[in-house]
């Protein structure tokens, strides 16, 4: 953010009192300048309420650019459309952490780095069995994250590049070993170590869905829509989480206790539930024959239904992550199989985008719209990618798992409630 000598000048009234006050202006490197309000309470006694921070900057930062209105979403200038084409998530986490992507020999060795930091401690495994097996994935989460703070505390100090650097790296390579050890827990089986000749989203498909006795075949399709998932939801600028870690983490806190409160704030509906309410609107819906209807209930002012997975704050004209996810969405389903629900909710959209409500409000789909039917699709149960959900969803056995009639051992004999 460049300083200038502008200023923005204000004149307030209030109580029989006028105050005119001048506020510095600064000027970002893209996007609307930015009036600096420090001194507004001070000059005017006044301040100012913005709750949702729609006119508000809480940081500076050059990570993520959102133009709302062109429906632009920028990584460190990069487009997010040329990003989930050509890139991957981990050379993306990179992008964001360091300003521009790696080159082969970074690569190499931010890899190599990340590789040594994907184990767990062993002594983690003891923590999961205290919670019971329906214990919510995010409370396994959030606790476990936490607790990494007392297993690593040698690079706990956040004024510390160096230190920064390495629990970064460790958080980014523990975090699908966490997500796959709470599934595990959850249907008790046995938790799957990393295996460093997998890349990162096939690791967390393998330590999720392999299973002793019993050969599985990781479906590239699946690790690249994952991968391209986890691309599209690296960073939002000043979302809920994000902004929660950044409050957090202004205390001086660790970092592990930052991103723990972050996971916590993740766990809200309205943060991490609408592509599961999608879902149930579109079960809800049933049959193409009846979208008209809903879309007339989501207009009727009396009646509180909305169309879930439409609408965005930020977003007036397109979501460009809704775009690309619901291009993947047909690759999934072209591939293992269609889901009825897809033909409805681009019913759906047809139908909306046409429709003046929808057109003179800006209400477009966002990017939980298509997101919960490819999470469907690859099998990864419903309370992982939804935070409204408590159960794990029902087993399917479309492409993860080679089905096995029983396991000698006789544990985890294909059923995943056990
Ligand atoms: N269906 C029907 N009408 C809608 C919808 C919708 N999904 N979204 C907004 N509207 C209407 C509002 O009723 C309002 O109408 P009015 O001007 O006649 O009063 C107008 O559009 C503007 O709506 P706001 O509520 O002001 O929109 P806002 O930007 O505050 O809300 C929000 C955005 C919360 C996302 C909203 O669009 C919504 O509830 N969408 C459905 C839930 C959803 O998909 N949430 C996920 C968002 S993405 C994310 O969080 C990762």
């Amino acid at each position: 953010m460049s300083h200038s000598n502008k200023k923005a000048t204000l004149t307030t009234h209030y109580d029989d009192m006028e105050s005119t006050v001048d506020l510095p202006v600064l000027f970002p490197t893209l996007g609307r300048p930015v009036v600096d309000v420090r001194s507004l309470t001070k000059q005017t006694g006044l301040f100012t309420y913005d709750p949702g921070f729609t006119a508000t900057a809480s940081c500076e930062s050059k990570i993520t650019f959102i133009d709302g209105n062109k429906g632009q979403l920028l990584y460190r200038g990069y487009p997010i459309e040329q990003l989930a084409e050509k890139s991957n998530f981990l050379d993306v986490a990179y992008l964001l952490l360091f300003g521009e992507l790696p080159n082969d020999e970074e690569r190499v060795s931010y890899r190599n780095e990340m590789a040594d930091y994907t184990l767990m401690h062993t002594g983690t495994k003891r923590l999961f069995e205290g919670f019971h097996y329906d214990a919510h994935p995010m409370a396994m989460t959030a606790g476990l994250v936490g607790a990494l703070a007392a297993y690593y505390p040698d690079a706990l100090d956040i004024k510390n590049a160096q230190e920064r650097y390495k629990t970064a790296l460790r958080l980014v390579a523990k975090m699908p070993v966490i997500a796959a050890m709470a599934y595990k827990h959850s249907i008790g089986e046995p938790f799957v170590y990393p295996n460093m000749h997998l890349g990162y989203t096939e690791n967390l498909l393998n330590m999720m869905f392999s299973r002793p006795r019993q050969e599985y075949d990781i479906d590239p399709l699946a690790a690249k829509v994952l991968d391209v998932l986890f691309i599209l939801h690296a960073d939002h600028e000043q979302n809920a989480s994000t902004s929660t870690v950044r409050l957090a983490g202004s205390t001086g806190t660790n970092p592990f206790a930052a991103i723990a409160s972050g996971v916590a704030s993740l766990w809200g509906p309205a943060h991490g539930g609408a592509n599961e309410a999608v879902l149930k609107m579109l079960d809800e819906i049933g049959d193409v024959s009846n979208v008209n209807k809903f879309i007339a209930k989501a207009k009727d002012k009396n009646d509180a239904f909305r169309l879930m997975g439409f609408g965005h704050r930020v977003y007036r004209n397109f979501d460009p992550r809704a775009t690309l996810i619901r291009k993947l969405c047909h690759q999934v389903l072209d591939k293992y199989g269609n889901d009825p629900r897809l033909e409805l909710a681009i019913k759906l959209e047809e139908i909306a985008l046409k429709d003046d409500y929808f057109v003179e409000r800006k209400l477009y789909p966002n990017v939980d719209f298509y997101s919960g039917i490819i999470y469907s699709a690859l099998n990864i149960p419903v309370n992982m990618w939804s935070s409204k959900a408590t159960l794990y969803g029902p087993p399917t056995k479309r492409f993860i798992i080679k089905t096995v009639e029983h396991n000698a051992e006789g544990f985890c004999a294909g059923n995943r409630y056990r």
